[in-house]
Formats: structure tokens, sequence, C-alpha cells
């Protein structure tokens, strides 16, 4: 680790409010972590800084320097500078606005490792990002408001944070998505209240001077459904139920509120403040297995679960697995592909290289096959349980034998179709429907036509997350393109062989039917090379006569490209074993893993084939 460079000339010019704890002088410390907050007026925004100066004092070498841009983002660009002037090692920064503030984090991760915090940039300018899954968030919340309304339905009054935000989009997108399909519950309104209280408590008030009643106020921060409680106790308003979101644990916090029958229930949304730290100081380390994003895990709290204590569980005992080897049950989905087995590699090679005994067991395409594996390992007692599930139904009955068995099950890869997030604790992989959308947005900027354009689909195995999610992520962009239409979508089960035949029978039925195909969009890689195959057999040019992008970016994707034969891969990274290593291991030393942790991928168009092909490792 390199030494910090802060002058103490700098930091006074800054006026930035240090955190140390030995010494006035930063030259005394190892590592300089500069901190760039969005504002210190949400209390949220204060208890992000609070755990990141907790977790920070827990390192005797690191000093932590604090600015707050007062929801200005030209402040902010300005803090930020100024960190950096002053040699800090590492950037944490929560932006004010993600569009104003990425040139200046891309100027910042030009130099050092940056965190961002619950909001992002755009693009991938940055080291990590941990944040809450706001779409998530903001789901749950309508979930637990149609459970309560019941078959009666009733009016929802929403109050969102500051128009425009990352987290008022997911938080509202999730809200609408739970309760769009129940009937008789209507949002009667949507009030802006940019996540203060007392604005919140005005706003409700005018509110109610010229509205009838509302069963529901559902605030997207507990600050803003405080404010609509205050306005409503004032006015004489009651019957009225406040749901929030925050669950800040402190005396004014979410949970307080939940305890003395203020709101009925709120939403915990980790600020991620000391997981940052953490994580800072694992990248500085040069730790390996990092991934690009994590999502903090989000639960109810109400006060049947307080009394539950499902809310904060107690930490976990780390004992019995130090200083012991650790076991780790794996249960693959097969050999379906090059990405599968470099998958499988990656796994063997990283347990080997942590020292973690692995079970491994390949599940030849079989969902069954795993279920027997997972009830194997559950059997022989392994440390924690990792697999791919083939498919994303089918799963909870096992999932309950593990939870039952004490005995925690990390998903890889792939996503089951499960509400109860506490059967698992965590996925690592790709975002699936992102890689569809790319797909998607790089052949319409390719094509750049309004011109009719036939498509043809391979989809992976019926009912994987992969198959369904990238189908989503296509289709969701190409829903703004109405000249695109897919016209034949067929599964060819992620093989090459699959591939070949399903795109033979597909090419002899267009051509009986008369119809003509631009583009050909495959799942996987393997199955746009089987279908290249079947192109070529039958006279037809694959590239050029047909436009063909794929997923995975493995190295015989990026030979066909440069063969002519294919224009474009989404990369889709099978590399998670040092990742799966290092939360096995972080787990079983007691730490808290996010629930959701994203990898980070790229898209490959042909022109850069040759260029990338050398250091591809799969
Ligand atoms: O789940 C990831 C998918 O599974 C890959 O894209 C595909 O090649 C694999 O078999």
């Amino acid at each position: 680790m390199r030494l910090g460079r802060l002058a103490a000339a700098a930091l006074a010019a800054l006026a930035l409010a240090g955190c140390g704890r030995r010494s006035a002088d930063p030259q005394a410390y190892a590592v300089v972590i500069g901190v760039s907050q969005a504002n210190l007026t949400e209390p949220w925004r204060i208890t992000m800084n609070e755990e990141i100066r907790t977790e920070a004092a827990g390192y005797p070498d690191l000093r932590v320097v604090f600015a707050d841009a007062a929801d200005s983002a030209d402040r902010q660009i300005r803090d930020v500078r100024k960190l950096l002037d002053s040699g800090i090692d590492l950037l944490i920064v929560s932006p004010v606005d993600a569009v104003a503030l990425t040139p200046v984090i891309d100027e910042a991760y030009a130099r050092i490792p940056v965190v961002l915090l619950d909001r992002s940039v755009e693009g991938y300018g940055y080291t990590l990002y941990i944040g809450p899954d706001n779409r998530i968030v903001g789901k749950q919340a309508g979930q637990y408001i149609a459970g309560l309304l019941g078959k009666r339905g009733g009016k929802v009054l929403e109050i969102r944070g500051r128009s425009g935000s990352p987290p008022v989009i997911e938080r509202e997108r999730g809200f609408r998505e739970a309760i769009s399909h129940v009937p008789r519950i209507t949002i009667v309104d949507t009030i802006t209240a940019d996540w203060l209280r007392d604005k919140a408590e005005d706003e409700v008030t005018a509110w109610f001077q010229s509205h009838q009643g509302v069963d529901v106020i559902f605030a997207q921060n507990d600050a803003m459904a405080y404010g609509a409680w205050r306005a409503a106790k004032k006015l004489g308003r009651t019957g009225i139920v406040f749901v929030g979101v925050d669950g800040l644990p402190d005396p004014r916090g979410g949970i307080e509120m939940v305890k003395r029958g203020i709101l009925s229930a709120t939403f915990t949304c980790p600020t991620g403040g000391r997981e940052a730290v953490i994580y800072a100081m694992d990248i500085l380390r040069r730790e390996e297995g990092i991934p690009k994003k994590m999502f903090l895990r989000t639960s109810l709290v109400t006060n049947q679960t307080l009394a539950a204590g499902e809310v904060a569980p107690a930490p976990r005992d780390p004992g019995d697995a130090s200083g012991r080897r650790i076991v780790l049950g794996f249960a693959q989905v097969g050999k379906e592909s090059e990405w599968r087995l470099a998958n499988t590699e990656s796994i063997r090679t990283a347990a080997r290289e942590a020292g973690i005994e692995l079970v491994f067991v390949d599940g030849e395409q079989r969902q069954e096959n795993q279920i027997r594996a997972i009830r194997e390992f559950i059997a022989r007692k392994v440390d924690v349980i990792a697999f791919s599930p083939n498919v994303e139904s089918g799963w909870r009955p096992v999932l309950l034998e593990a939870k039952a068995a004490g005995i925690p099950v990390i998903l890889t890869d792939r996503a089951v179709d499960e509400k109860d997030e506490t059967l698992w604790v965590t996925l690592m992989g790709s975002d699936f429907v992102e890689e569809g959308r790319r797909a998607a947005r790089w052949l319409v900027e390719h094509l750049d036509t309004t011109d009719p354009v036939n498509i043809v689909e391979l989809q992976g195995t019926v009912g994987s997350a992969p198959a369904i999610d990238r189908k989503v992520g296509f289709e969701e962009v190409l829903a703004e393109h109405p000249n695109y239409r897919i016209i034949r979508s067929v599964s060819g089960d992620f093989f090459r062989s699959i591939g070949e035949v399903v795109m033979r029978e597909i090419l002899v039925d267009l051509h009986a039917s008369g119809e003509r195909v631009d583009v050909l969009f495959a799942h996987n890689d393997d199955m746009a090379i089987g279908a290249i195959a079947a192109m070529e057999e039958m006279g037809i040019a694959p590239g050029r006569d047909v436009v063909i992008v794929s997923v995975d970016a493995i190295r015989d994707a990026f030979k066909a490209m440069i063969d002519g034969t294919l224009n474009c891969t989404v990369e889709c990274s099978p590399l998670l074993g040092k990742q799966l290593m290092k939360a096995v291991k972080d787990y079983m030393a007691g730490k808290d893993l996010p629930i959701r942790m994203v990898t980070a991928e790229e898209v490959f168009p042909a022109e850069v084939a040759r260029k990338v092909l050398p250091t591809r490792k799969y």
C-alpha cells in the first residue's frame, strides 16, 4: 500500500472535516480515503457518514476526509477535484447527480480506485458501486401495502424524493410493479417532497385542504413519512396507515417510529457506509474477487418482525470454521457451453488457491441432479452450499432444507424465482437483463435504420434466468424501435450443436414461407457459432447477409468476429471463482454479504476483436 500524500496545508485549504484517531498529522496515516457526500441534510446521509467513521475507526492506519456538497453538483465537482489534488488513495463518492458528476468521477477513476455509494454515474468509470436495490425496495413496499389493504383495496398517496433522482425512479417503478396488477388499489396522487420532512409536512397539509381521505401514505423515506404523519395529526385526519423507507436504527429513525406506532412499516435501506470502508480496504489491499456492483439487503420492519428478531440478525459466530479447512459443496448446471466449462475451471482453480475443499457435482443439465447434490451436501454438513440453478423455479423445498440445516446457500451466475430472499445469502453473477439491452442497443445503433428488420432469436435453456432475462432486456429496447420484429424465437438450450440444428430448421421454414432474416440474436456465443455453420451450409453469408449478435464473449466468438461471421458479442463473465471463494471466506469469518453482486462486463463489436482476442481468458 502506498503512503497517503495528504498535505496538512491542503487539508486546511479544503476546510474538510477529517476523521482520524491517532494523530493530527495526516502524514502519519498510511492510507487516506476521501469521502464526497451529496448532502448532510438527509438523516440517511448523516448515518452513512457516521457508519464510514465508525468502520474506519477499526483501521489504525486509515484517515478519512469528508466533504459535503450541500446538494450542489458544481460544488461536488470542486470537492472531488480538491480531494484528488490533496492526494487521497481512494475516493468514496455519493453523487448529487449522475450525469453532472460523471466526467469528474471518470477523472478520479483514471488516477485512483473509486467506490460509488447509493447513486451511480453514467457508464462504468468506477471500481465498485454499493447501494440498495431501489426497485426491490419499492416492490417490497408495494407488496406489503397490497397485503395490508387486502381484497377491499384502497387509496394510496405517494410521496417521493427529489424528482428524477435514480432512487425515486427505481422505487416508483418497483412500487408500481407490485401494485399494478392488484385490483382496487389506486395511487390517488404523487407529491414530490425532495426527501425532506418539512417539505412533506407542508405539501401534505396543502394536499389535505382539497382532497378527501386516503388509506395509506407511502413515502419513499421515513423523514417524509413522518412529515406526512405530522400533517395528518395536525388536521385530525385519522385512520391512515403510514409506510416509509430507510429503517435507521437511531432514536429518531424509522425503527423507532415503527415502535411508537407512527409508521406501520418501514423498509431498511442500508447506507452502505460500513461496506464502503470494508471493500475500500480490500481494494487497496488488491484483494481479488471484488465485483463491479453490490446491492445490499433490504428488510421489512414492523412490530411483528421486530418481535420476531428478523430485522437485525445477531452477528454470526465465525468460531468453528477458524483454523480448519472450509468445505464448499458446488452443484454445477452441466457442460452446455464454453462459458460453463470456463466457469467450472474458474471455481476449481479458485478453490484450490483459496485452500477451500470443493465438493463439485456436475448436474448434467438436470435440475433433479442438482437437487440431489444439494441434499447430499446437507447430509454431509458442508460449511457452504453454492449452485448455479439450471432453471429458475422449483427450488423452494431444497432451499428450506438447507436453511433448516443452518447451511448458507450462495447462488452463482443464475437466480431462482423465489420471493423469500432469506433462503440464500447472496447471488453473484451478471445482469442478464442488461446484457439483452446491450445486445439490442448495439444492434439498433449498428443498423441505424427505420426500414423493417426481421430478427431470429435463439434462446437459452427454457425457464433459465439468462434466457428469461436476456429476452426481457432485448425486447425492452426494441419496444422503442417498432421496425425491429422478432419473427422466430426458439430455444437452442445454450448448446452449439442444438443452435446449429434449430437454425437450420428455421432457415428451411423461412425459405418455405418466403420470409427474410436480417438479424440473429443468440443468447450465447455457442449457439451463434452453431447457427453460423447452418447458415454457411445453406449459402447464406453470416455476418454480412445476416447480422449476428450474441452473448458471453468466449474466445471462439472473437475468432468468428475476426473471420467476419459474427458482428458483436456482449460479455458475460464466467470467471466467478475468486469472487465466490472471497464470499465463502467472508461469510465464514462472520461478515454480512450483499444480497446481490454483479460482475463487470463490456460489449465487443467486431472492430475490436483482433486487438482484444489475445487478452481473453476464456
Ligand atoms: O448462465 C450463463 C449462461 O449459461 C451463459 O451465457 C451460457 O453460455 C451458459 O451456458
